[in-house]
């Protein structure tokens, strides 16, 4: 069976666009895949978190995978820093990185933005990091939303030129990246994607908002000049509404446009509202159902197979770098 990998930072509030994204297509793809879901903590702290909420969001976002639709039956779910070879490999594939190759990455670019001489060396070795969480687990797929398209070409690039060094290791990672979803952007701002690190709350619609919360948001995004509601490049603030619109009712996008035909902004914020409430409701009763003991057990059969599965490529890793330690033989 193909393998697929894929994880979300437990940093601020997952949002919509993390679930259309990613999470979405994790539900639907894990019973064709085997399938690991990491909650990426070692990711989160590239840049600095109160430790506390860090470890209650890292359990948060476990139960959020499941309410989501994660199967534990068929799908794994693990912490990243449970399994110590992600540090380990991340680091042998530092000394195969090229500098200039990290210092091209747009979200780099972005996350370090004028701090770039004091921003931590975690901002630029992430893509790093996210390459030996894939390429340690031989993952034929990885469903990401579009801002991680170029980390995976990283990842790509990696792995062949550590194949080419030392022979053949690694398997080559696909990115899978949905049609429809990829990019939600900032309610704020239409050019903007929708982040969790964003400082305007309102910019995003998190899994956790409540029925007024979700309301006051979607009334108070931003449209485009115009009074048309239909899907247009041009007019990004109200197609990234349809969007949503379009993926929570399951409907096609001409259908979409006829149900709003004649009708106001005002009309298909209230209607998008409406439709996000419906969704959002079952889905936070799941995430209070898991208990802690449920949810350690969960995450212990995660970490014990994850580590068993890991050991397999990062011993191969070893072996071929010739760091096995102690058993190494010859010399002098
Ligand atoms: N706006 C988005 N639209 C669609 N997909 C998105 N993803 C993120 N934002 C959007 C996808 O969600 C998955 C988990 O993301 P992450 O936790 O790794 O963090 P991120 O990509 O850096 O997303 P955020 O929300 O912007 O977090 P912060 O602000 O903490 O950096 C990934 O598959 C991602 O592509």
């Amino acid at each position: 069976m193909k393998r697929i990998f894929s994880g979300a930072q437990p940093t601020g509030n997952i949002h919509i666009g993390n679930y259309l994204g990613a999470l979405r297509n994790w539900v639907e793809l894990q019973h064709e895949y085997e399938s690991l879901f990491c909650i990426v903590n070692l990711h989160a702290i590239t840049l600095p978190q109160d430790p506390k909420l860090l470890a209650q969001k890292t359990r948060d976002l476990a139960r959020i995978y499941l309410a989501a639709g994660v199967d534990p039956k068929v799908s794994l779910i693990f912490i990243q820093s449970d399994v110590p070879a992600h540090a380990e490999l991340a680091w042998i594939l530092n000394c195969v990185t090229r500098i200039s190759e990290l210092e091209r990455m747009t979200q780099f670019k972005e996350k370090a933005g004028k701090q770039r001489e004091s921003v931590g060396a975690g901002i630029l070795n992430y893509p790093v990091l996210m390459a030996a969480d894939i390429l340690l687990y031989q993952t034929d797929l990885v469903p990401v939303g579009q801002d991680q398209k170029q980390h995976l070409e990283l990842t790509r690039d990696l792995a062949l030129r550590f194949n080419r060094d030392y022979g053949e290791t690694f398997r080559l990672p696909e990115p899978f990246i949905p049609k429809v979803g990829a990019k939600i952007m900032s309610l704020g701002d239409a050019t903007k994607k929708m982040s969790k690190s964003d400082e305007n709350v309102s910019g995003s619609i998190t899994l956790l908002d409540d029925a007024d919360t979700v309301r006051r948001k979607f009334k108070r995004a931003v449209t485009d000049s115009g009074t048309e509601i239909s899907f247009d490049e041009t007019r990004p603030a109200i197609t990234n509404l349809l969007t949503i619109y379009q993926i929570l009712t399951g409907r096609q996008p001409a259908e979409v446009e006829a149900n709003f035909a004649g009708k106001g902004y005002a009309a298909l914020k209230a209607e998008l509202a409406d439709v996000t409430i419906e969704f959002l409701r079952p889905l936070q009763e799941r995430i209070r159902g898991y208990g802690d003991a449920e949810l350690d057990r969960l995450l212990d059969e995660g970490r014990e197979r994850a580590q068993e599965l890991a050991s397999v490529t990062l011993d191969d890793v070893k072996a071929r770098l010739g760091i096995v330690g102690a058993r190494a033989r010859g010399g002098v």
